[in-house]
C-alpha cells in the first residue's frame, strides 16, 4: 500500500503538499475546500504588521478629518479603535477550529519587539506552528547587508525561545550565500525552512507610463533555484526543507521531493488552475510511485540530492559552464537564424 504520509515541522501530515499563505488562505469557504481536496497542511495568509499600520493611519486620519467637522458625533465613540491585528487573530483562531488538518500561521513583522508580540498572540490562537515570513526588500542603499541578516537571526531566536510551538522561516533567495544564513538560522533550532518566497516586483504600464501591480504568478520554470537550493541542503541542516516557488504539477512536486524536500508549498497553480489541482499532483505523485516501486516517501527523497549523488559537480557552476560550451548543440541553429 503507497503511502505519501510525511512529518513535517514535528506535525504528521497525510501527505506533504501545503498550500502556502495567500488571499486563498483567508477565506474559511477556500480553507474548506483546500481540506476537502486533500491538501496536508495550510499556511493562513501572513499578519502583515505593515499593512496593520497603513491600515490604522487610514482610519486614523479619517477619524481627524471627522473630528474637524464632526466634533460633537466622534466623542460619541470614544473607544473606536481599528481591530488591527485582532481581527487576523480571530479568523486563524477560527480556521484553526474549523479544519482537521494542522494550521500554521504566518507572520511579517517590522520591529524587533513586535515580531514577538505578534508571535505569542499567534500562538495563543491554538494554531500549529508559525511561519516567520522574512520578507524585505531591498530599498535602503545605506544598509548593510549583514545588518539584516543579524537582526533576522536576533528576531528568530527570541522568537524561537518564547514559543512552544513549532517554528518555521520563510526566505528570499536574496542574501550574498543563503546556504551560510540558513545554516546559521538553522543553529537557532528551527523546525523548517520554506525556500523561496516570492518577492514583490513592479511592472509598467508603457502607455499610462505607469507603475503598475499586477498579479504575478509562478510558472515551473521558477521551480529551478528552489530545486538547486533544496538540493544542496538535504543532509546539511537539521531542520526540514519545505520547497516553495513554481510547484506547479506532480511532476514539478516529485522533482522536488527527489532533491530532498520535506513537504512542498503550492500557490500559482490553484490561482491558475483551482483547488481541483491538489488531488492531481497527489495522484500524480502516487501513480509515479506505484511505477517505480516506491512504498513510501522516505524510499526517495533525497535520492538526488547532493550529498547521495557521486557527481562532485552536480549542483555546481562547472555544470553550467559546460552548459554555456555545449549551447550551440542545444539550440537549433535553423530556429535562431
Ligand atoms: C496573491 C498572493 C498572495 C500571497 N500572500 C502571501 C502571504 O500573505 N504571505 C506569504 O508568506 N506569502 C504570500 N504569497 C507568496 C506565496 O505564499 C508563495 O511563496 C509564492 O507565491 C511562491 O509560490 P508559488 O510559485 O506556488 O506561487 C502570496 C502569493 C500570492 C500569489
Amino acid at each position: 500500500m503507497t503511502t505519501l504520509k510525511t512529518t513535517y515541522m514535528g506535525l504528521e501530515l497525510k501527505n506533504p503538499l501545503v498550500v502556502g499563505a495567500s488571499s486563498l488562505t483567508a477565506d474559511l469557504d477556500i480553507l474548506k475546500a483546500i481540506e476537502n481536496a486533500g491538501a496536508g497542511a495550510v499556511v493562513f495568509k501572513s499578519l502583515f504588521e505593515e499593512q496593520i499600520q497603513l491600515e490604522e493611519l487610514e482610519m486614523q486620519n479619517e477619524l481627524d478629518e471627522y473630528t474637524e467637522r464632526h466634533a460633537e458625533m466622534t466623542k460619541l465613540f470614544p473607544t473606536l479603535k481599528h481591530a488591527g491585528s485582532k481581527e487576523h487573530l480571530l479568523k486563524l483562531r477560527k480556521a484553526k477550529e474549523s479544519l482537521s488538518i494542522p494550521v500554521i500561521a504566518s507572520l511579517n513583522s517590522m520591529h524587533p519587539d513586535t515580531w514577538l508580540e505578534y508571535a505569542l498572540e499567534i500562538e495563543k490562537t491554538g494554531v500549529d506552528g508559525i511561519e516567520l515570513n522574512f520578507y524585505t526588500t531591498p530599498k535602503d542603499f545605506e544598509v548593510e547587508g549583514k545588518v539584516i541578516v543579524q537582526s533576522q537571526l536576533d528576531v528568530l531566536h527570541s522568537v524561537r525561545k518564547a514559543l512552544r510551538i513549532p517554528v518555521s522561516v520563510k526566505l528570499s533567495p536574496f542574501y550574498t550565500n543563503p546556504l551560510d544564513v540558513i545554516k546559521r538560522m538553522d543553529a537557532k533550532e528551527v523546525q523548517s525552512f520554506v525556500i523561496f518566497n516570492r518577492m514583490f516586483q513592479p511592472d509598467i504600464d508603457i502607455e499610462k507610463e505607469e507603475l503598475i501591480q499586477s498579479l504575478y504568478l509562478s510558472s515551473s520554470n521558477d521551480s529551478r533555484l528552489t530545486l538547486q537550493f533544496t538540493g544542496l541542503l538535504y543532509g546539511n541542516i537539521a531542520a526540514d526543507i519545505c520547497s516553495c516557488s513554481g510547484i506547479m504539477n506532480g511532476t514539478d512536486a516529485i522533482k522536488i521531493l527527489l532533491a530532498g524536500a520535506t513537504a512542498f508549498e503550492v500557490v500559482s497553480t490553484l490561482y491558475q488552475n483551482g483547488v481541483g489541482q491538489i488531488p492531481i499532483i497527489l495522484k500524480d505523485i502516487e501513480t509515479w510511485m506505484n511505477s517505480k516501486g516506491y512504498k513510501s516517501i522516505e524510499d526517495f527523497r533525497g535520492k538526488l540530492a547532493k550529498k547521495n549523488l557521486k557527481d562532485p559537480f552536480a549542483y555546481r557552476r562547472a555544470q553550467y559552464v559546460e552548459i554555456l560550451m555545449r549551447t550551440n548543440d542545444i539550440m537549433q541553429k535553423s530556429k535562431l537564424v
